[in-house]
């Protein structure tokens, strides 16, 4: 049974001085009810459970289904371990969810009937100046979610050569003057901290702004984090783990990612697209949590 809790408990303090409310879950709404259609028992699967917004939720709605939270981040689990101490339905581990196929052999889980990816990162990351995530807030560029794994922004910006450095911000960044911002990059190198970084950027375009900003920082992560490697060696192990009729969702934030889960759903045999296909937030949500305007949640049905 899961343990009973108030919509409330959604944004209680797990004790260890985090504002869980700081983290508000995406179109939590349509993703609770794409799970609860259907679903009785089985493993529910958070590939990237963060703060546990949305696990919180489902867990209350989906009574009699056992939870496996994964997440890459150290501090992330340390979260959902606090969150959930008191739940026996949930299962936290920390590995990335390439991961996954092994923490449920190893914890013998059988195969999972649903399995949430909501892919970026989350508010209270982006909000800690020393993760180095924010372009708003004096800190080191390091941006890894793991951060005792790889390279930091920073060691990343001052070894690769300028053109790589274009190549990133327009591939993940998608942003046009991505040339002229590399060659301001490589002249002002060593580049350490995330102001420094804004600094740069913002003097190399005639009129700079947080868009340019968001881009750059957003190219910058995507490529620290290999998290497009990441996504595709999911998407290509995701139908060894899940069962069939399993119910699967992500919510992309990006269009490179959310190109790839239309592809998954769409066109590759063993997944058929869920109507509907796909969801954006309504302005309402968009007016009170701005992170949410760039999403899109996307769902489809193993079959
Ligand atoms: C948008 S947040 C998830 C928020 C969560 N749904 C909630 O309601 O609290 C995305 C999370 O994905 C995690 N993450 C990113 N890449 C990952 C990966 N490859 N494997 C597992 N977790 C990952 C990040 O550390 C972050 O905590």
């Amino acid at each position: 049974m899961c343990a009973e809790r108030s919509a409330e408990d959604s944004m209680e303090s797990p004790g260890n001085g985090i504002d869980m409310s700081s983290h508000v879950p995406v179109m939590a709404d349509e993703v609770v009810d794409f799970f609860a259609g259907d679903l009785n028992e089985g493993l529910l699967v958070d590939g990237t459970a963060g703060a546990g917004g949305h696990l919180a939720m489902l867990s209350r709605a989906l009574p009699g289904m056992s939870f496996l939270a994964v997440d890459r981040d150290p501090s992330a689990v340390e979260i959902l371990r606090s969150r959930f101490s008191d739940n026996p339905d949930v299962i936290v581990r920390q590995g990335s969810y390439t991961e996954i196929p092994e923490i449920i052999n190893e914890l013998s889980l059988g195969k999972a009937s649903a399995a949430l990816f909501d892919l970026g990162l989350s508010s209270i990351q982006l909000d800690d100046p020393q993760r180095g995530f924010s372009y708003r807030y004096e800190g080191p560029l390091d941006m890894r979610f793991d951060d005792s794994k790889g390279e930091a922004a920073a060691e990343l910006l001052n070894r690769i050569s300028e053109k790589e450095i274009a190549d990133i911000i327009y591939n993940y960044g998608e942003e046009g003057r991505s040339r002229r911002i590399a060659k301001a990059i490589a002249q002002n190198r060593p580049v350490s901290t995330t102001l420094e970084l804004a600094r740069i950027v913002n003097a190399s375009v005639r009129r700079g702004s947080n868009k340019i900003l968001s881009r750059v920082f957003q190219a910058l992560r995507i490529a620290v984090n290999g998290e497009l490697d990441q996504l595709n060696r999911l998407i290509d192990e995701l139908n060894g783990w899940t069962e069939v009729d399993a119910r699967i969702a992500f919510i992309t934030f990006h269009s490179i990612e959310d190109r790839k889960i239309k592809l998954l759903f769409r066109d590759t045999a063993g997944y058929r697209q869920y109507s509907p296909r796909w969801v954006v937030p309504g302005e309402d949500e968009v007016r009170r949590n701005s992170r949410a305007r760039s999403a899109r949640l996307r769902m489809g049905i193993r079959t």
